[in-house]
């Protein structure tokens, strides 16, 4: 039997309950894990609230590191004992343990504790795709970088740095911008008290950026394309302050011309192989030095409520642990 939150009504926090599950045994191509940690992310409240709908009753959690208890026929990268850590889907993770697909599961080297992976997995891995994946991006290139003493955000500002990328970070505080900064944005915006859109011209000299990579969505969006180059790249990745409504394509054309994509982490991930290489590059990235993780705060599994609420408060920097 394994803790695990569950929800069987899409909803607000309190729908998220506490059942004692049995885990049973791997199948084929899958693992049991037992957890020693859990992370926190915006898609876990997507999930809860239904914008991105699951078939209910239904296990939360999409991130977590620990030990392989059983691998299942045909698994050949991971065997019993293995640390390991993952961000994957089906969603699950709020647990003590679990059966899974194996193929998005990934070795965790020594030098990363349980805690470090399991808050870095799914947001290291989306910086990973952000900067690496997506368009191209050279050294002394500007990226404006919404939300960016966040999860995904300090790790952002300390990948940008490490790649002598320009990282223009907003957030919602001083005390927010000053982490960003800390962690390595060139430029921070507190974009609570200024807006952003001519902060990013006054910075650039009026030139824009050339890439935006935009997780706030739907507050963020059409700001976000105003502070682009003529030919720049929109990277929209998030809906924190609600969807981004249909867009008129016209729109990119009068703004200079400007490329759009709505990026997701699964798509990378889908592929094996490449999902462990991005897993390899993330932690090669910890263990150098270049990205140091940020774990703001801890909750315990019994308080995941409180947890998803300071995250949709604005209340969390970094990434937030979930204690089992
Ligand atoms: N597509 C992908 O592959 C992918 C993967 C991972 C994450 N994401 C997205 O990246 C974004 C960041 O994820 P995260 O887990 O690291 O979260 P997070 O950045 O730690 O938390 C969200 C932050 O968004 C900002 N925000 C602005 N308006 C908000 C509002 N109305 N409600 C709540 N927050 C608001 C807040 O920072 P300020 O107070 O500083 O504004 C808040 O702290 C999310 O949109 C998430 O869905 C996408």
């Amino acid at each position: 039997m394994a803790r695990t939150i569950i929800i069987e009504t899409a909803g607000g926090p309190e729908n998220m309950k506490l059942a004692d599950l049995s885990v049973g045994d791997p199948g084929p191509g899958e693992i049991r894990i037992r957890h020693m940690a859990c992370g926190l992310n915006f898609i876990d409240v997507y999930q809860r609230t239904g914008l991105y709908p699951l078939e209910l009753p239904h296990a939360l959690g999409m991130e977590a590191a620990g030990i392989v208890e059983a691998v299942g026929e045909g698994v050949t990268h991971l065997k019993e004992g293995d640390r390991a850590a993952y961000a994957s889907m089906p969603p699950g993770a709020y647990s003590e343990a679990r059966v899974m697909p194996a193929a998005q599961v990934c070795p965790l080297p020594d030098e990363i504790s349980f805690e470090e992976a399991a808050s870095i997995m799914l947001q290291g891995m989306t910086v990973e795709y952000l900067f690496h994946r997506t368009t191209p991006i050279a050294k002394g290139d500007s990226v404006l970088f919404h939300a960016a003493a966040g999860g995904v955000g300090l790790l952002a500002c300390q990948w940008a740095r490490s790649e002598g990328i320009e990282l223009i970070g907003t957030a919602g505080s001083d005390e927010k911008c000053a982490l960003a900064k800390e962690a390595g944005a060139a430029h921070v915006i507190n974009y609570s008290k200024n807006d952003f859109v001519e902060e990013v011209k006054g910075i650039t000299g009026g030139a824009g950026v050339d890439v935006v990579m935009d997780g706030v969505g739907k507050d963020t969006f059409d700001g976000s394309l105003d502070c682009l180059k003529p030919l720049g790249m929109m990277i929209s990745f998030g809906n924190a302050s609600g969807p981004v409504p249909p867009v008129n394509l016209l729109t990119l054309a009068q703004k200079g011309s400007l490329k759009m994509t709505r990026a997701t982490l699964f798509t990378h991930l889908a592929d094996h192989a490449k999902c462990q290489e991005m897993a390899k590059h993330l932690f090669s990235k910890v263990i150098s030095g270049d990205v140091r993780v940020n774990i703001g705060q801890r909750f315990p599994l019994e308080r995941i409520a409180d947890a998803h609420k300071a995250l949709e408060a604005r209340q969390t920097t970094g990434s937030t642990i979930i204690t089992l």
